[in-house]
């Protein structure tokens, strides 16, 4: 798939923006705080309804105005167009081949897209947040039901805590079974995503072994073997065997297990909420033992090895948004990354387009200045 033409209104910085696209290469550049990361960040809006970088959608309408609106143009078997619009009462409107969608997350799957910006440089060092957040939108995209369970788990492991600080300031009276219910239904969804969580590392793990020794052979590092799992309470052999209601029931005996210690602390101590990625090179840790050079690698691998993924999970080829990341990476990285990337159409955003390693015959090249198109 490609995007052919974006229009932009009172998104951020752009007044008006109305552009057509190159299936292949774009090339944004110009100065800091021009737009470049909006006009991406908006591309991305498209995919998962919400900005990238978690902003509040009311602080993306341009400043005085009081709606944004994004229409992009797909060429695409299933999507043609894309519709949204957000006004200062917190409506939003949805439209897929102009047909309006009920819930966002009837948008998953519609336009696919992997976005890889300076902040994902930290995945490996930072909190598990950020890690179950790339996991949960790169499965989103490929499993739309996938988005569905995450909601409800997280609307039922809200209204349990608040029962498990009702019950300590002793508001509620505690009795046998009080949290099972919940518990029920925690574990009941939860499975759901443990497992698919699970199964989709397994994949990406495969591919982002391969063009880690890749990368790293090219940048002359050394050749060592990375390995990336799903770390939770539940092991990693009961997930894989793949039984829904066997996960279920080690969850849900967990989470019993920890009814005091929940009480205590006044939150749900187990669960898809708090488990996360492990990355490790050579059996070490990477968060303790890694370069940052090798963190690197590791990252340009797994967001390849999830461009990959998506492309095979679905038949469709996905869009590659690159925020400004070659300026962190040396001429050698740059290289054997961008040899990765020739069939999908690409959005790369720079400040100084000569110091990008790239043959840019092929692109489409746009200066951005102050939320415009420089003509
Ligand atoms: N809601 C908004 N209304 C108007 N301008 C905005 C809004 N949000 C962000 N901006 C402006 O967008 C600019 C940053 O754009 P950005 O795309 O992040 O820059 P860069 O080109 O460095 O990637 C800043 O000048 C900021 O003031
Ligand atoms: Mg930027």
């Amino acid at each position: 798939m490609f995007i052919s033409h974006i229009l932009l209104e009172n998104y951020r910085n752009y007044a008006s923006l109305d552009i057509d696209l190159s299936n292949d290469v774009n090339i944004f550049y110009g100065n800091n705080g021009q737009g470049k990361t909006n006009l991406l960040e908006a591309v991305f809006f498209t995919v998962i309804g919400k900005s990238f970088r978690g902003t509040k959608d009311s602080d993306i309408i341009m400043a005085g105005k009081n709606e944004f609106l994004i229409d992009i143009s797909v060429n695409d078997d299933i999507t043609e167009n894309i519709f949204i619009k957000y006004n200062k009462n917190k409506e939003k409107y949805i439209k897929v081949n102009s047909l309006y969608l009920r819930k966002i997350g009837q948008l998953m799957g519609s336009l696919l897209a992997v976005v890889f910006s300076p902040e994902d440089m930290n995945l490996i060092s930072e909190g598990p947040s950020v890690r179950r957040k790339f996991l949960d939108i790169a499965i989103s995209q490929v499993k739309p039901t996938y988005y569905f369970d995450l909601l409800q788990y997280n609307k039922v492991l809200i209204q349990k805590n608040n029962l498990l600080k009702s019950v300590k300031y002793g508001k509620t009276k505690m009795y046998d079974g009080i949290f099972s219910v919940w518990n029920e239904q925690l574990a009941s969804v939860g499975a759901k995503i443990i497992s698919e969580r699970c199964r989709i590392i397994e994949e990406l793990s495969k591919v982002a072994i391969e063009k880690n020794m890749k990368i790293a052979k090219n940048s002359a590092e050394k050749e060592e073997l990375l390995k990336i799992s799903y770390n939770s309470d539940i092991s990693r052999e009961i997930i894989l065997e793949n039984d829904i209601e066997v996960i279920k029931r080690e969850f849900f005996n967990l989470l019993e297990g920890k009814m005091q210690k929940e009480i205590e602390r006044e939150m749900t101590l187990t669960g898809p909420h708090r488990d996360d990625l492990e990355f490790k090179l050579d059996d070490r840790d990477m968060k303790k033992f890694s370069s940052q050079g090798q963190k690197r690698t590791a990252i340009l691998s797994l967001k390849l090895a999830e461009l990959e993924l998506l492309k095979k999970a679905t038949g469709r080829k996905p869009i590659f948004l690159l925020d400004d990341v070659f300026s962190e990476l040396d001429e050698k990285r740059q290289e054997s990354f961008l040899n990765e990337i020739y069939d999908v159409q690409t959005f790369i955003s720079c400040v100084d387009i000569n110091s990008l390693k790239y043959n840019k015959k092929n692109a489409r090249i746009f200066e951005i200045k102050n939320g415009s198109v420089v003509l």
